[in-house]
């Protein structure tokens, strides 16, 4: 056989492959979720997330070192609020003493270089388990924007590099900006949560943060998982009022999204591997279906592959060794 073209020379070693690979994973690519909870050396295990914990603020100092060491440049910081300090209004998200405050500025003055994100989003607060606050049974919109902006500049104070708001409230990116601004916060960043869809796949973080919707579900304010051009109307929207970083969630069944919203903004792109994505995996792994690493690999090279520049990941720990 004459063939003019032959695909198979470029894969014949692993070197010839690692040259032409159009895609390379480096650990700077990862933001890694943190789950922190009151106490002191506590390290628990989220049941539905095994190998995945909630750690105490010492533990969480302490592991963000080991982070940074394995070459992690990025944290994104998740409470968990305790039932009696939950109410109508989330009013602790804005306590300056909070669990979460009071981690931000652990965590900087351990690490400063470490990039610091927080979450943004009243469920963990909320009494109604909702990312806004519930009145009559519905999710007020603007009233919500106000405390998200109010949160916003708490998280700034206490020293946030980026401010991550994962609400899908309408205008709430405008109005963090305007309040950072108002507050001289010019160097917070904004890591929006652009297309945020209502997913069955965030089962196991709710189990993380006891932060399960009291009643009914998510899908007032998070999107239609139908729904693709929605995705980059959402997206453009976010950038045109202030967003630094534009997210994609979740990532696995939504890697056209990412791709089409990657084509669309001039901005960096996030994606989050959510928690129902690494349960997943770690469960067919644990019954020996699949070779966890690989999988790992290969799923985190997909999603940048797709067009994510960020990928926040509760496999950022293990992929930086496997890189490594
Ligand atoms: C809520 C929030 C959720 C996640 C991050 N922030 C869950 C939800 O919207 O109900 C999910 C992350 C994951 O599943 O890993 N503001």
């Amino acid at each position: 056989m004459i063939l003019m073209r032959r695909n198979r020379i470029l894969r014949q070693s692993s070197a010839i492959r690692s040259m032409v690979a159009e895609t390379k994973l480096s650990p700077s690519d990862f933001i890694v979720p943190l789950f922190i909870e009151e106490g002191n050396n506590l390290k628990v295990e989220i049941a539905s997330m095994p190998g995945y914990y909630r750690l105490s603020l010492d533990n969480t100092v302490a592991e963000v070192k080991n982070l940074w060491s394995l070459g992690l440049r990025c944290v994104l910081l998740f409470v968990k609020c305790a039932d009696n300090l939950k109410d109508q209004y989330g009013k602790e998200a804005l306590n300056p003493n909070g669990l979460m405050q009071r981690s931000i500025k652990a965590i900087k003055d351990a690490v400063p270089e470490m990039v610091v994100m927080t979450d943004v989003a009243l469920d963990p607060f909320s009494s109604d388990g909702h990312d806004g606050v519930v009145i009559n049974g519905e999710i007020v919109n603007d009233i919500t924007v106000d405390v998200l902006a109010q949160m916003s500049v708490s998280h700034a104070a206490a020293g946030a590099d980026f401010v991550a708001p994962s609400d899908m409230m309408d205008g709430r990116i405008a109005a963090i900006r305007q309040a950072l601004e108002a507050n001289h916060f010019t160097k917070t960043g904004i890591m929006a949560y652009s297309a945020k869809y209502a997913s069955c796949f965030y089962g196991p973080f709710r189990d993380a943060l006891d932060s399960a919707p009291g009643f009914g579900d998510k899908k007032t304010y998070q999107m239609d998982y139908c729904n693709r051009i929605e995705a980059v109307k959402e997206t453009l929207m976010d950038v045109e009022e202030g967003a630094d970083i534009v997210m994609v969630k979740p990532a696995l069944a939504y890697l056209d999204i990412i791709r089409e919203v990657k084509n669309a903004v001039d901005i960096p792109v996030s994606a989050y591997n959510i928690s129902g994505e690494y349960a997943m995996i770690k469960a067919a792994a644990k019954m020996g279906w699949i070779d966890e690493n690989k999988a790992i690999l290969e799923t985190l090279t997909a999603i940048k592959r797709s067009g994510a520049d960020l990928i926040a990941t509760y496999f950022a720990k293990e992929a930086a060794m496997l890189i490594n």
